[in-house]
């Protein structure tokens, strides 16, 4: 499968390895890491970004690929809605069909709310679905709530919100039980106990995992749960709109059927935004590991109307994308390969970094290996660097690969590499949206009764999230969320439904002179003009 160039790099790299097995290779400086951030890392290429002229962070900058949708027309723009017309009336309102929502439906409906989950896919199509490595949380004796702090802070450059870090890393080890009792089959030792291991940026060993599958093994259990509950579930319906009454309070959705595009309104008394991530906006015109969906539906309903955005500029690209073979480009390479032991190699067979650096950092390092230092290996889609994983084998013993990373083993032998024997290929891979809508800690926006829930809530990581830290954010942010919206929905007296916040976005579009010819939220993203 490799090219001819591409095995001469591999002899380099066989030639290295023995030596590598026992090198300590050193961590970067804070200068050092400050450095390469600024010149290499995308958060910092100016042309990426546009600064937004409207809304509560106007004069910010975020993705120019954000901004525009940001900034553009509304679904909704010149139809005729009938607000009291109501085809759903719920409680709790659920956009997102991911681990957040399933996570805050169960706890919504523990509290005795009716809950109603709209996705405009089915339950379960989202970014938890793709998480491989694992899940954080400080239940080890030689742990503890405060280290896991600290890692998170320092890796989020220490500009965490911190009543929200507080209560992600506090409830993190509730999480994890939580998820074991439901039914998770997480990686135990013989005699019970979690195994847990290393991530970027952790001093402690505390990813608990199951296999290299975790999200989807999250996820299934989140799934059946909230099935054998029987909470009501709208699939292949989108949230177009969020509707408030006359007192500002959130009302509901406006929904659209995502086959007919017929328009339904969904009233609601408490509304948690669940949407997830933006990968499917390719950003820089980065590949992807993210799910189909991931379009930042939610950042754009909770801006219209009026929640601001924290950290919106602030991206997080996987360093371990797969580069090779294209089929599979971008597509995520788990960080437990690293955590494992496998070191990243330039072409000459060099480690030219410590594997366990932060994502941010790691990402930034191979971008100038293979840029500036030119020792990058060629693919179709672009370099790429060797990623040793022959070297996990060597370390932890023969059947390492297929019993604690089957999914990367399968991912590459169904194009003829084996992973245990060759190395592979790889290269940053937009994976995480850090920032997103402002909550606090009870997970409420600045609108009443308007909660958000996993990857679009801005804040908990700061501008760089450690890995494992987003499954355990869905969990305890999702359940919160739940939690809260249950309780909220009890005192809630809706007054009239109202889209007026939605013509007023308009109008102050029109105010600053935006004339754009795209809608929003995008909902599926468009592959016709994406860059290379
Ligand atoms: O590398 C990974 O398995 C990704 C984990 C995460 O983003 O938390």
């Amino acid at each position: 499968m490799y090219t001819l160039e591409m095995q001469k790099s591999i002899e380099a790299v066989e030639a290295t390895r023995q030596a590598r097995l026992n090198a300590d290779l050193k961590r970067m400086t804070a200068d050092e890491k400050e450095n390469l951030l600024k010149k290499f890392h995308p958060d910092y290429k100016e042309e990426g970004f546009s600064i937004l002229k409207i809304g509560a962070n106007k004069g910010d900058k975020v993705p120019t690929e954000l901004a525009d949708l940001l900034q553009a027309n509304s679904r909704l723009k010149g139809v005729k809605i009938n607000l009291s017309k109501v085809d759903y009336d719920t409680d709790v309102l659920i956009i997102g069909g991911g681990g957040a929502g399933a996570s805050a439906a169960i706890e919504a409906n523990e509290g005795g709310a009716k809950v109603t989950i709209v996705t405009k896919l089915r339950m379960g199509d989202a970014n938890t679905m793709m998480a491989e490595g694992g899940i954080q949380a400080a239940d080890k004796a030689n742990d503890s709530p405060a280290i896991h702090y600290l890692d998170a802070l320092g890796g989020g450059h220490y500009a965490n919100t911190p009543e929200l870090l507080r209560k992600l890393v506090m409830e993190g080890p509730a999480a994890v039980k939580w998820l074991n009792e439901l039914g998770v089959m997480f990686d135990k030792a013989p005699d019970g106990t979690m195994i847990t291991t290393h991530g970027g940026g952790t001093s402690r060993k505390r990813m608990h995992a199951a296999k290299d599958y975790s999200g989807a093994e999250i996820m299934r259990v989140l799934r059946d749960e909230v099935i054998n509950r029987g909470i009501e579930i709208i699939d292949f319906t989108a949230a177009i709109e969020l509707i408030k009454d006359t007192e500002g309070k959130i009302a509901g959705a406006v929904l659209m059927n995502m086959e007919t595009n017929q328009i339904l309104i969904a009233r609601a008394k408490t509304v948690v935004i669940a949407t997830g991530g933006a990968g499917r906006l390719h950003y820089q015109g980065f590949p992807t590991s993210n799910h189909y969906g991931a379009t930042a539906d939610g950042l754009i309903l909770g801006y219209r109307a009026g929640v601001p955005l924290l950290y919106a500029d602030t991206l997080q690209y996987h360093p371990t994308g797969a580069a090779f073979p294209s089929q599979i480009f971008g597509a995520l390479v788990t960080e437990k390969v690293r955590s494992l032991g496998a070191q990243l190699v330039n072409r000459d067979g060099v480690a030219f970094m410590n594997p366990l650096e932060t994502r941010d950092v790691s990402a930034a390092s191979i971008i100038r290996e293979c840029k500036e230092r030119n020792n990058g290996i060629e693919t179709q889609e672009g370099l790429g660097v060797w990623l040793d994983t022959p070297m996990i084998e060597l370390l932890h013993g023969e059947g390492t690969i297929e019993k604690r990373i089957p999914g990367m083993l399968r991912m590459f032998m169904k194009y003829g590499i084996d992973i245990r024997k060759v190395p592979i290929l790889v290269y940053p891979t937009l994976h995480y949206q850090n920032g997103g809508l402002k909550i606090n800690a009870n997970g409420m926006t600045c609108v009443q009764n308007l909660f958000v829930a996993g990857e679009a809530v801005g804040g908990i990581h700061g501008r760089n999230r450690l890995m494992g830290n987003s499954l355990l954010d869905i969990i305890v942010f999702g359940r919160n969320a739940g939690q809260q919206a249950s309780k909220a929905c009890k005192d809630v007296k809706l007054k009239t439904l109202t889209l007026q916040h939605v013509k007023d976005f308009e109008n102050e579009m029109k105010n600053a002179g935006i004339k754009s010819n795209k809608v929003s939220p995008l909902l599926l993203p468009t592959y016709t003009h994406r860059n290379k």
